[in-house]
């Protein structure tokens, strides 16, 4: 399995060099910083999800290229503002100082909303040869990453710290901060792939069960990980008292309910038989990573 997603990222890192290319501009340092955090070494699993749900309905890179790797941009804008002091104040991204520590504050916001930009900039320079579905991917783009998704997560996540909260709460917060762009990872492959609409519902279901039992793998990996293979720090959660599945329920329970979510997660796929296998493999996968 490491080998086959060493070979994703090498494509989906090519294509995302040739879109931020270094600049020799005034300005210059703007691209430094977005290529830093871009560069830095995520595991890509965004662009790996939307390609793979391409693929299972007869996609291929090309098919996504341009909004696989704006999707990428986006996830790493959202890392970077996650890391600011403002937010969850950490100091370590990727095995690296975050993109704050290294250029600054002020460059780090500026970093992260150049990446947002860009990644809109690209997928408006996509020619699809349908482009009603590259406008419907467009708009679940923007509104997975929106109020209603990913910064909507967010904002309840902080205004949570330091509160106890209900379980319903806390699976809100995931649902939003981390399900909603990798729900828009797998719906978009299938809009793009040309798939039908309970095909996209079936995607869907698949992608909304994945992205909580991924958050919820990250909450246990602030605890029981090594900062080495993370390549963020431990304990920043329970530093911050944060609400995590590990607080509410333990790790022992939160571990059961990563299998247990993964495991409706494949059973989503069902309908698509082998095309399916690379995904149910990618979500076993998932389930006992360790960075
Ligand atoms: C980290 O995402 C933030 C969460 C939503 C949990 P990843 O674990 O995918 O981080 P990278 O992209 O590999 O760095
Ligand atoms: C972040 O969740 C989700 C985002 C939208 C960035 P976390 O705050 O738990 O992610 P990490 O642990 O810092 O990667
Ligand atoms: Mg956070
Ligand atoms: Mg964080
Ligand atoms: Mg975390």
């Amino acid at each position: 399995m490491k080998a086959e997603l060493r070979e994703r990222i090498e494509v989906i890192d090519t294509s995302l060099d040739a879109y931020l290319p270094v600049r020799d501009v005034p300005q210059s340092e703007i691209y430094e910083a977005m290529r830093y955090s871009l560069f830095a070494g995520g595991k890509r699993l965004r662009p790996i999800l939307m390609w793979e749900c391409a693929r299972m309905l007869g996609g291929s890179w090309e098919t996504v290229r341009p909004f696989a790797c704006a999707l990428e941009m986006i996830h790493t804008y959202s890392l970077i503002h996650d890391d600011l002091p403002a937010m969850d104040n950490d100091d370590l991204r990727r095995g690296l100082p975050t993109n704050h520590i290294k250029f600054g504050e002020a460059i780090a916001i500026l970093a992260g909303d150049a990446l947002l930009n860009k990644a809109f900039e690209i997928v408006s320079e996509y020619e699809h040869k349908d482009v009603s579905r590259a406008m419907r991917a467009i708009s679940v783009l923007a509104s997975s990453s929106g109020t209603e998704g990913m910064i909507g997560g967010q904002v309840v996540d902080l205004a949570s710290e330091g509160k106890d909260i209900t379980l319903p709460e806390l699976q809100y917060i995931h649902l939003l901060k981390t399900g909603a762009i990798i729900r828009s990872a797998c719906v978009i492959g299938g809009i793009l792939a040309g798939a039908e609409d309970d095909e996209i519902l079936a995607i869907d279901e698949y992608a909304k069960n994945l992205g909580i039992a991924f958050q919820i793998r990250d909450d246990i990996l602030d605890v029981t990980g090594s900062e080495e293979e993370l390549g963020k720090p431990i304990g920043s959660d329970a530093g911050k008292g944060k609400n995590t599945y590990v607080k509410l329920l333990g790790e022992w329970r939160s571990e059961m309910l990563v299998n247990e979510f993964s495991d409706k997660a494949k059973a989503a796929l069902s309908r698509f038989g082998d095309s399916a296998d690379m995904l149910i493999k990618i979500t076993d996968y998932l389930i006992t990573r360790k960075n």
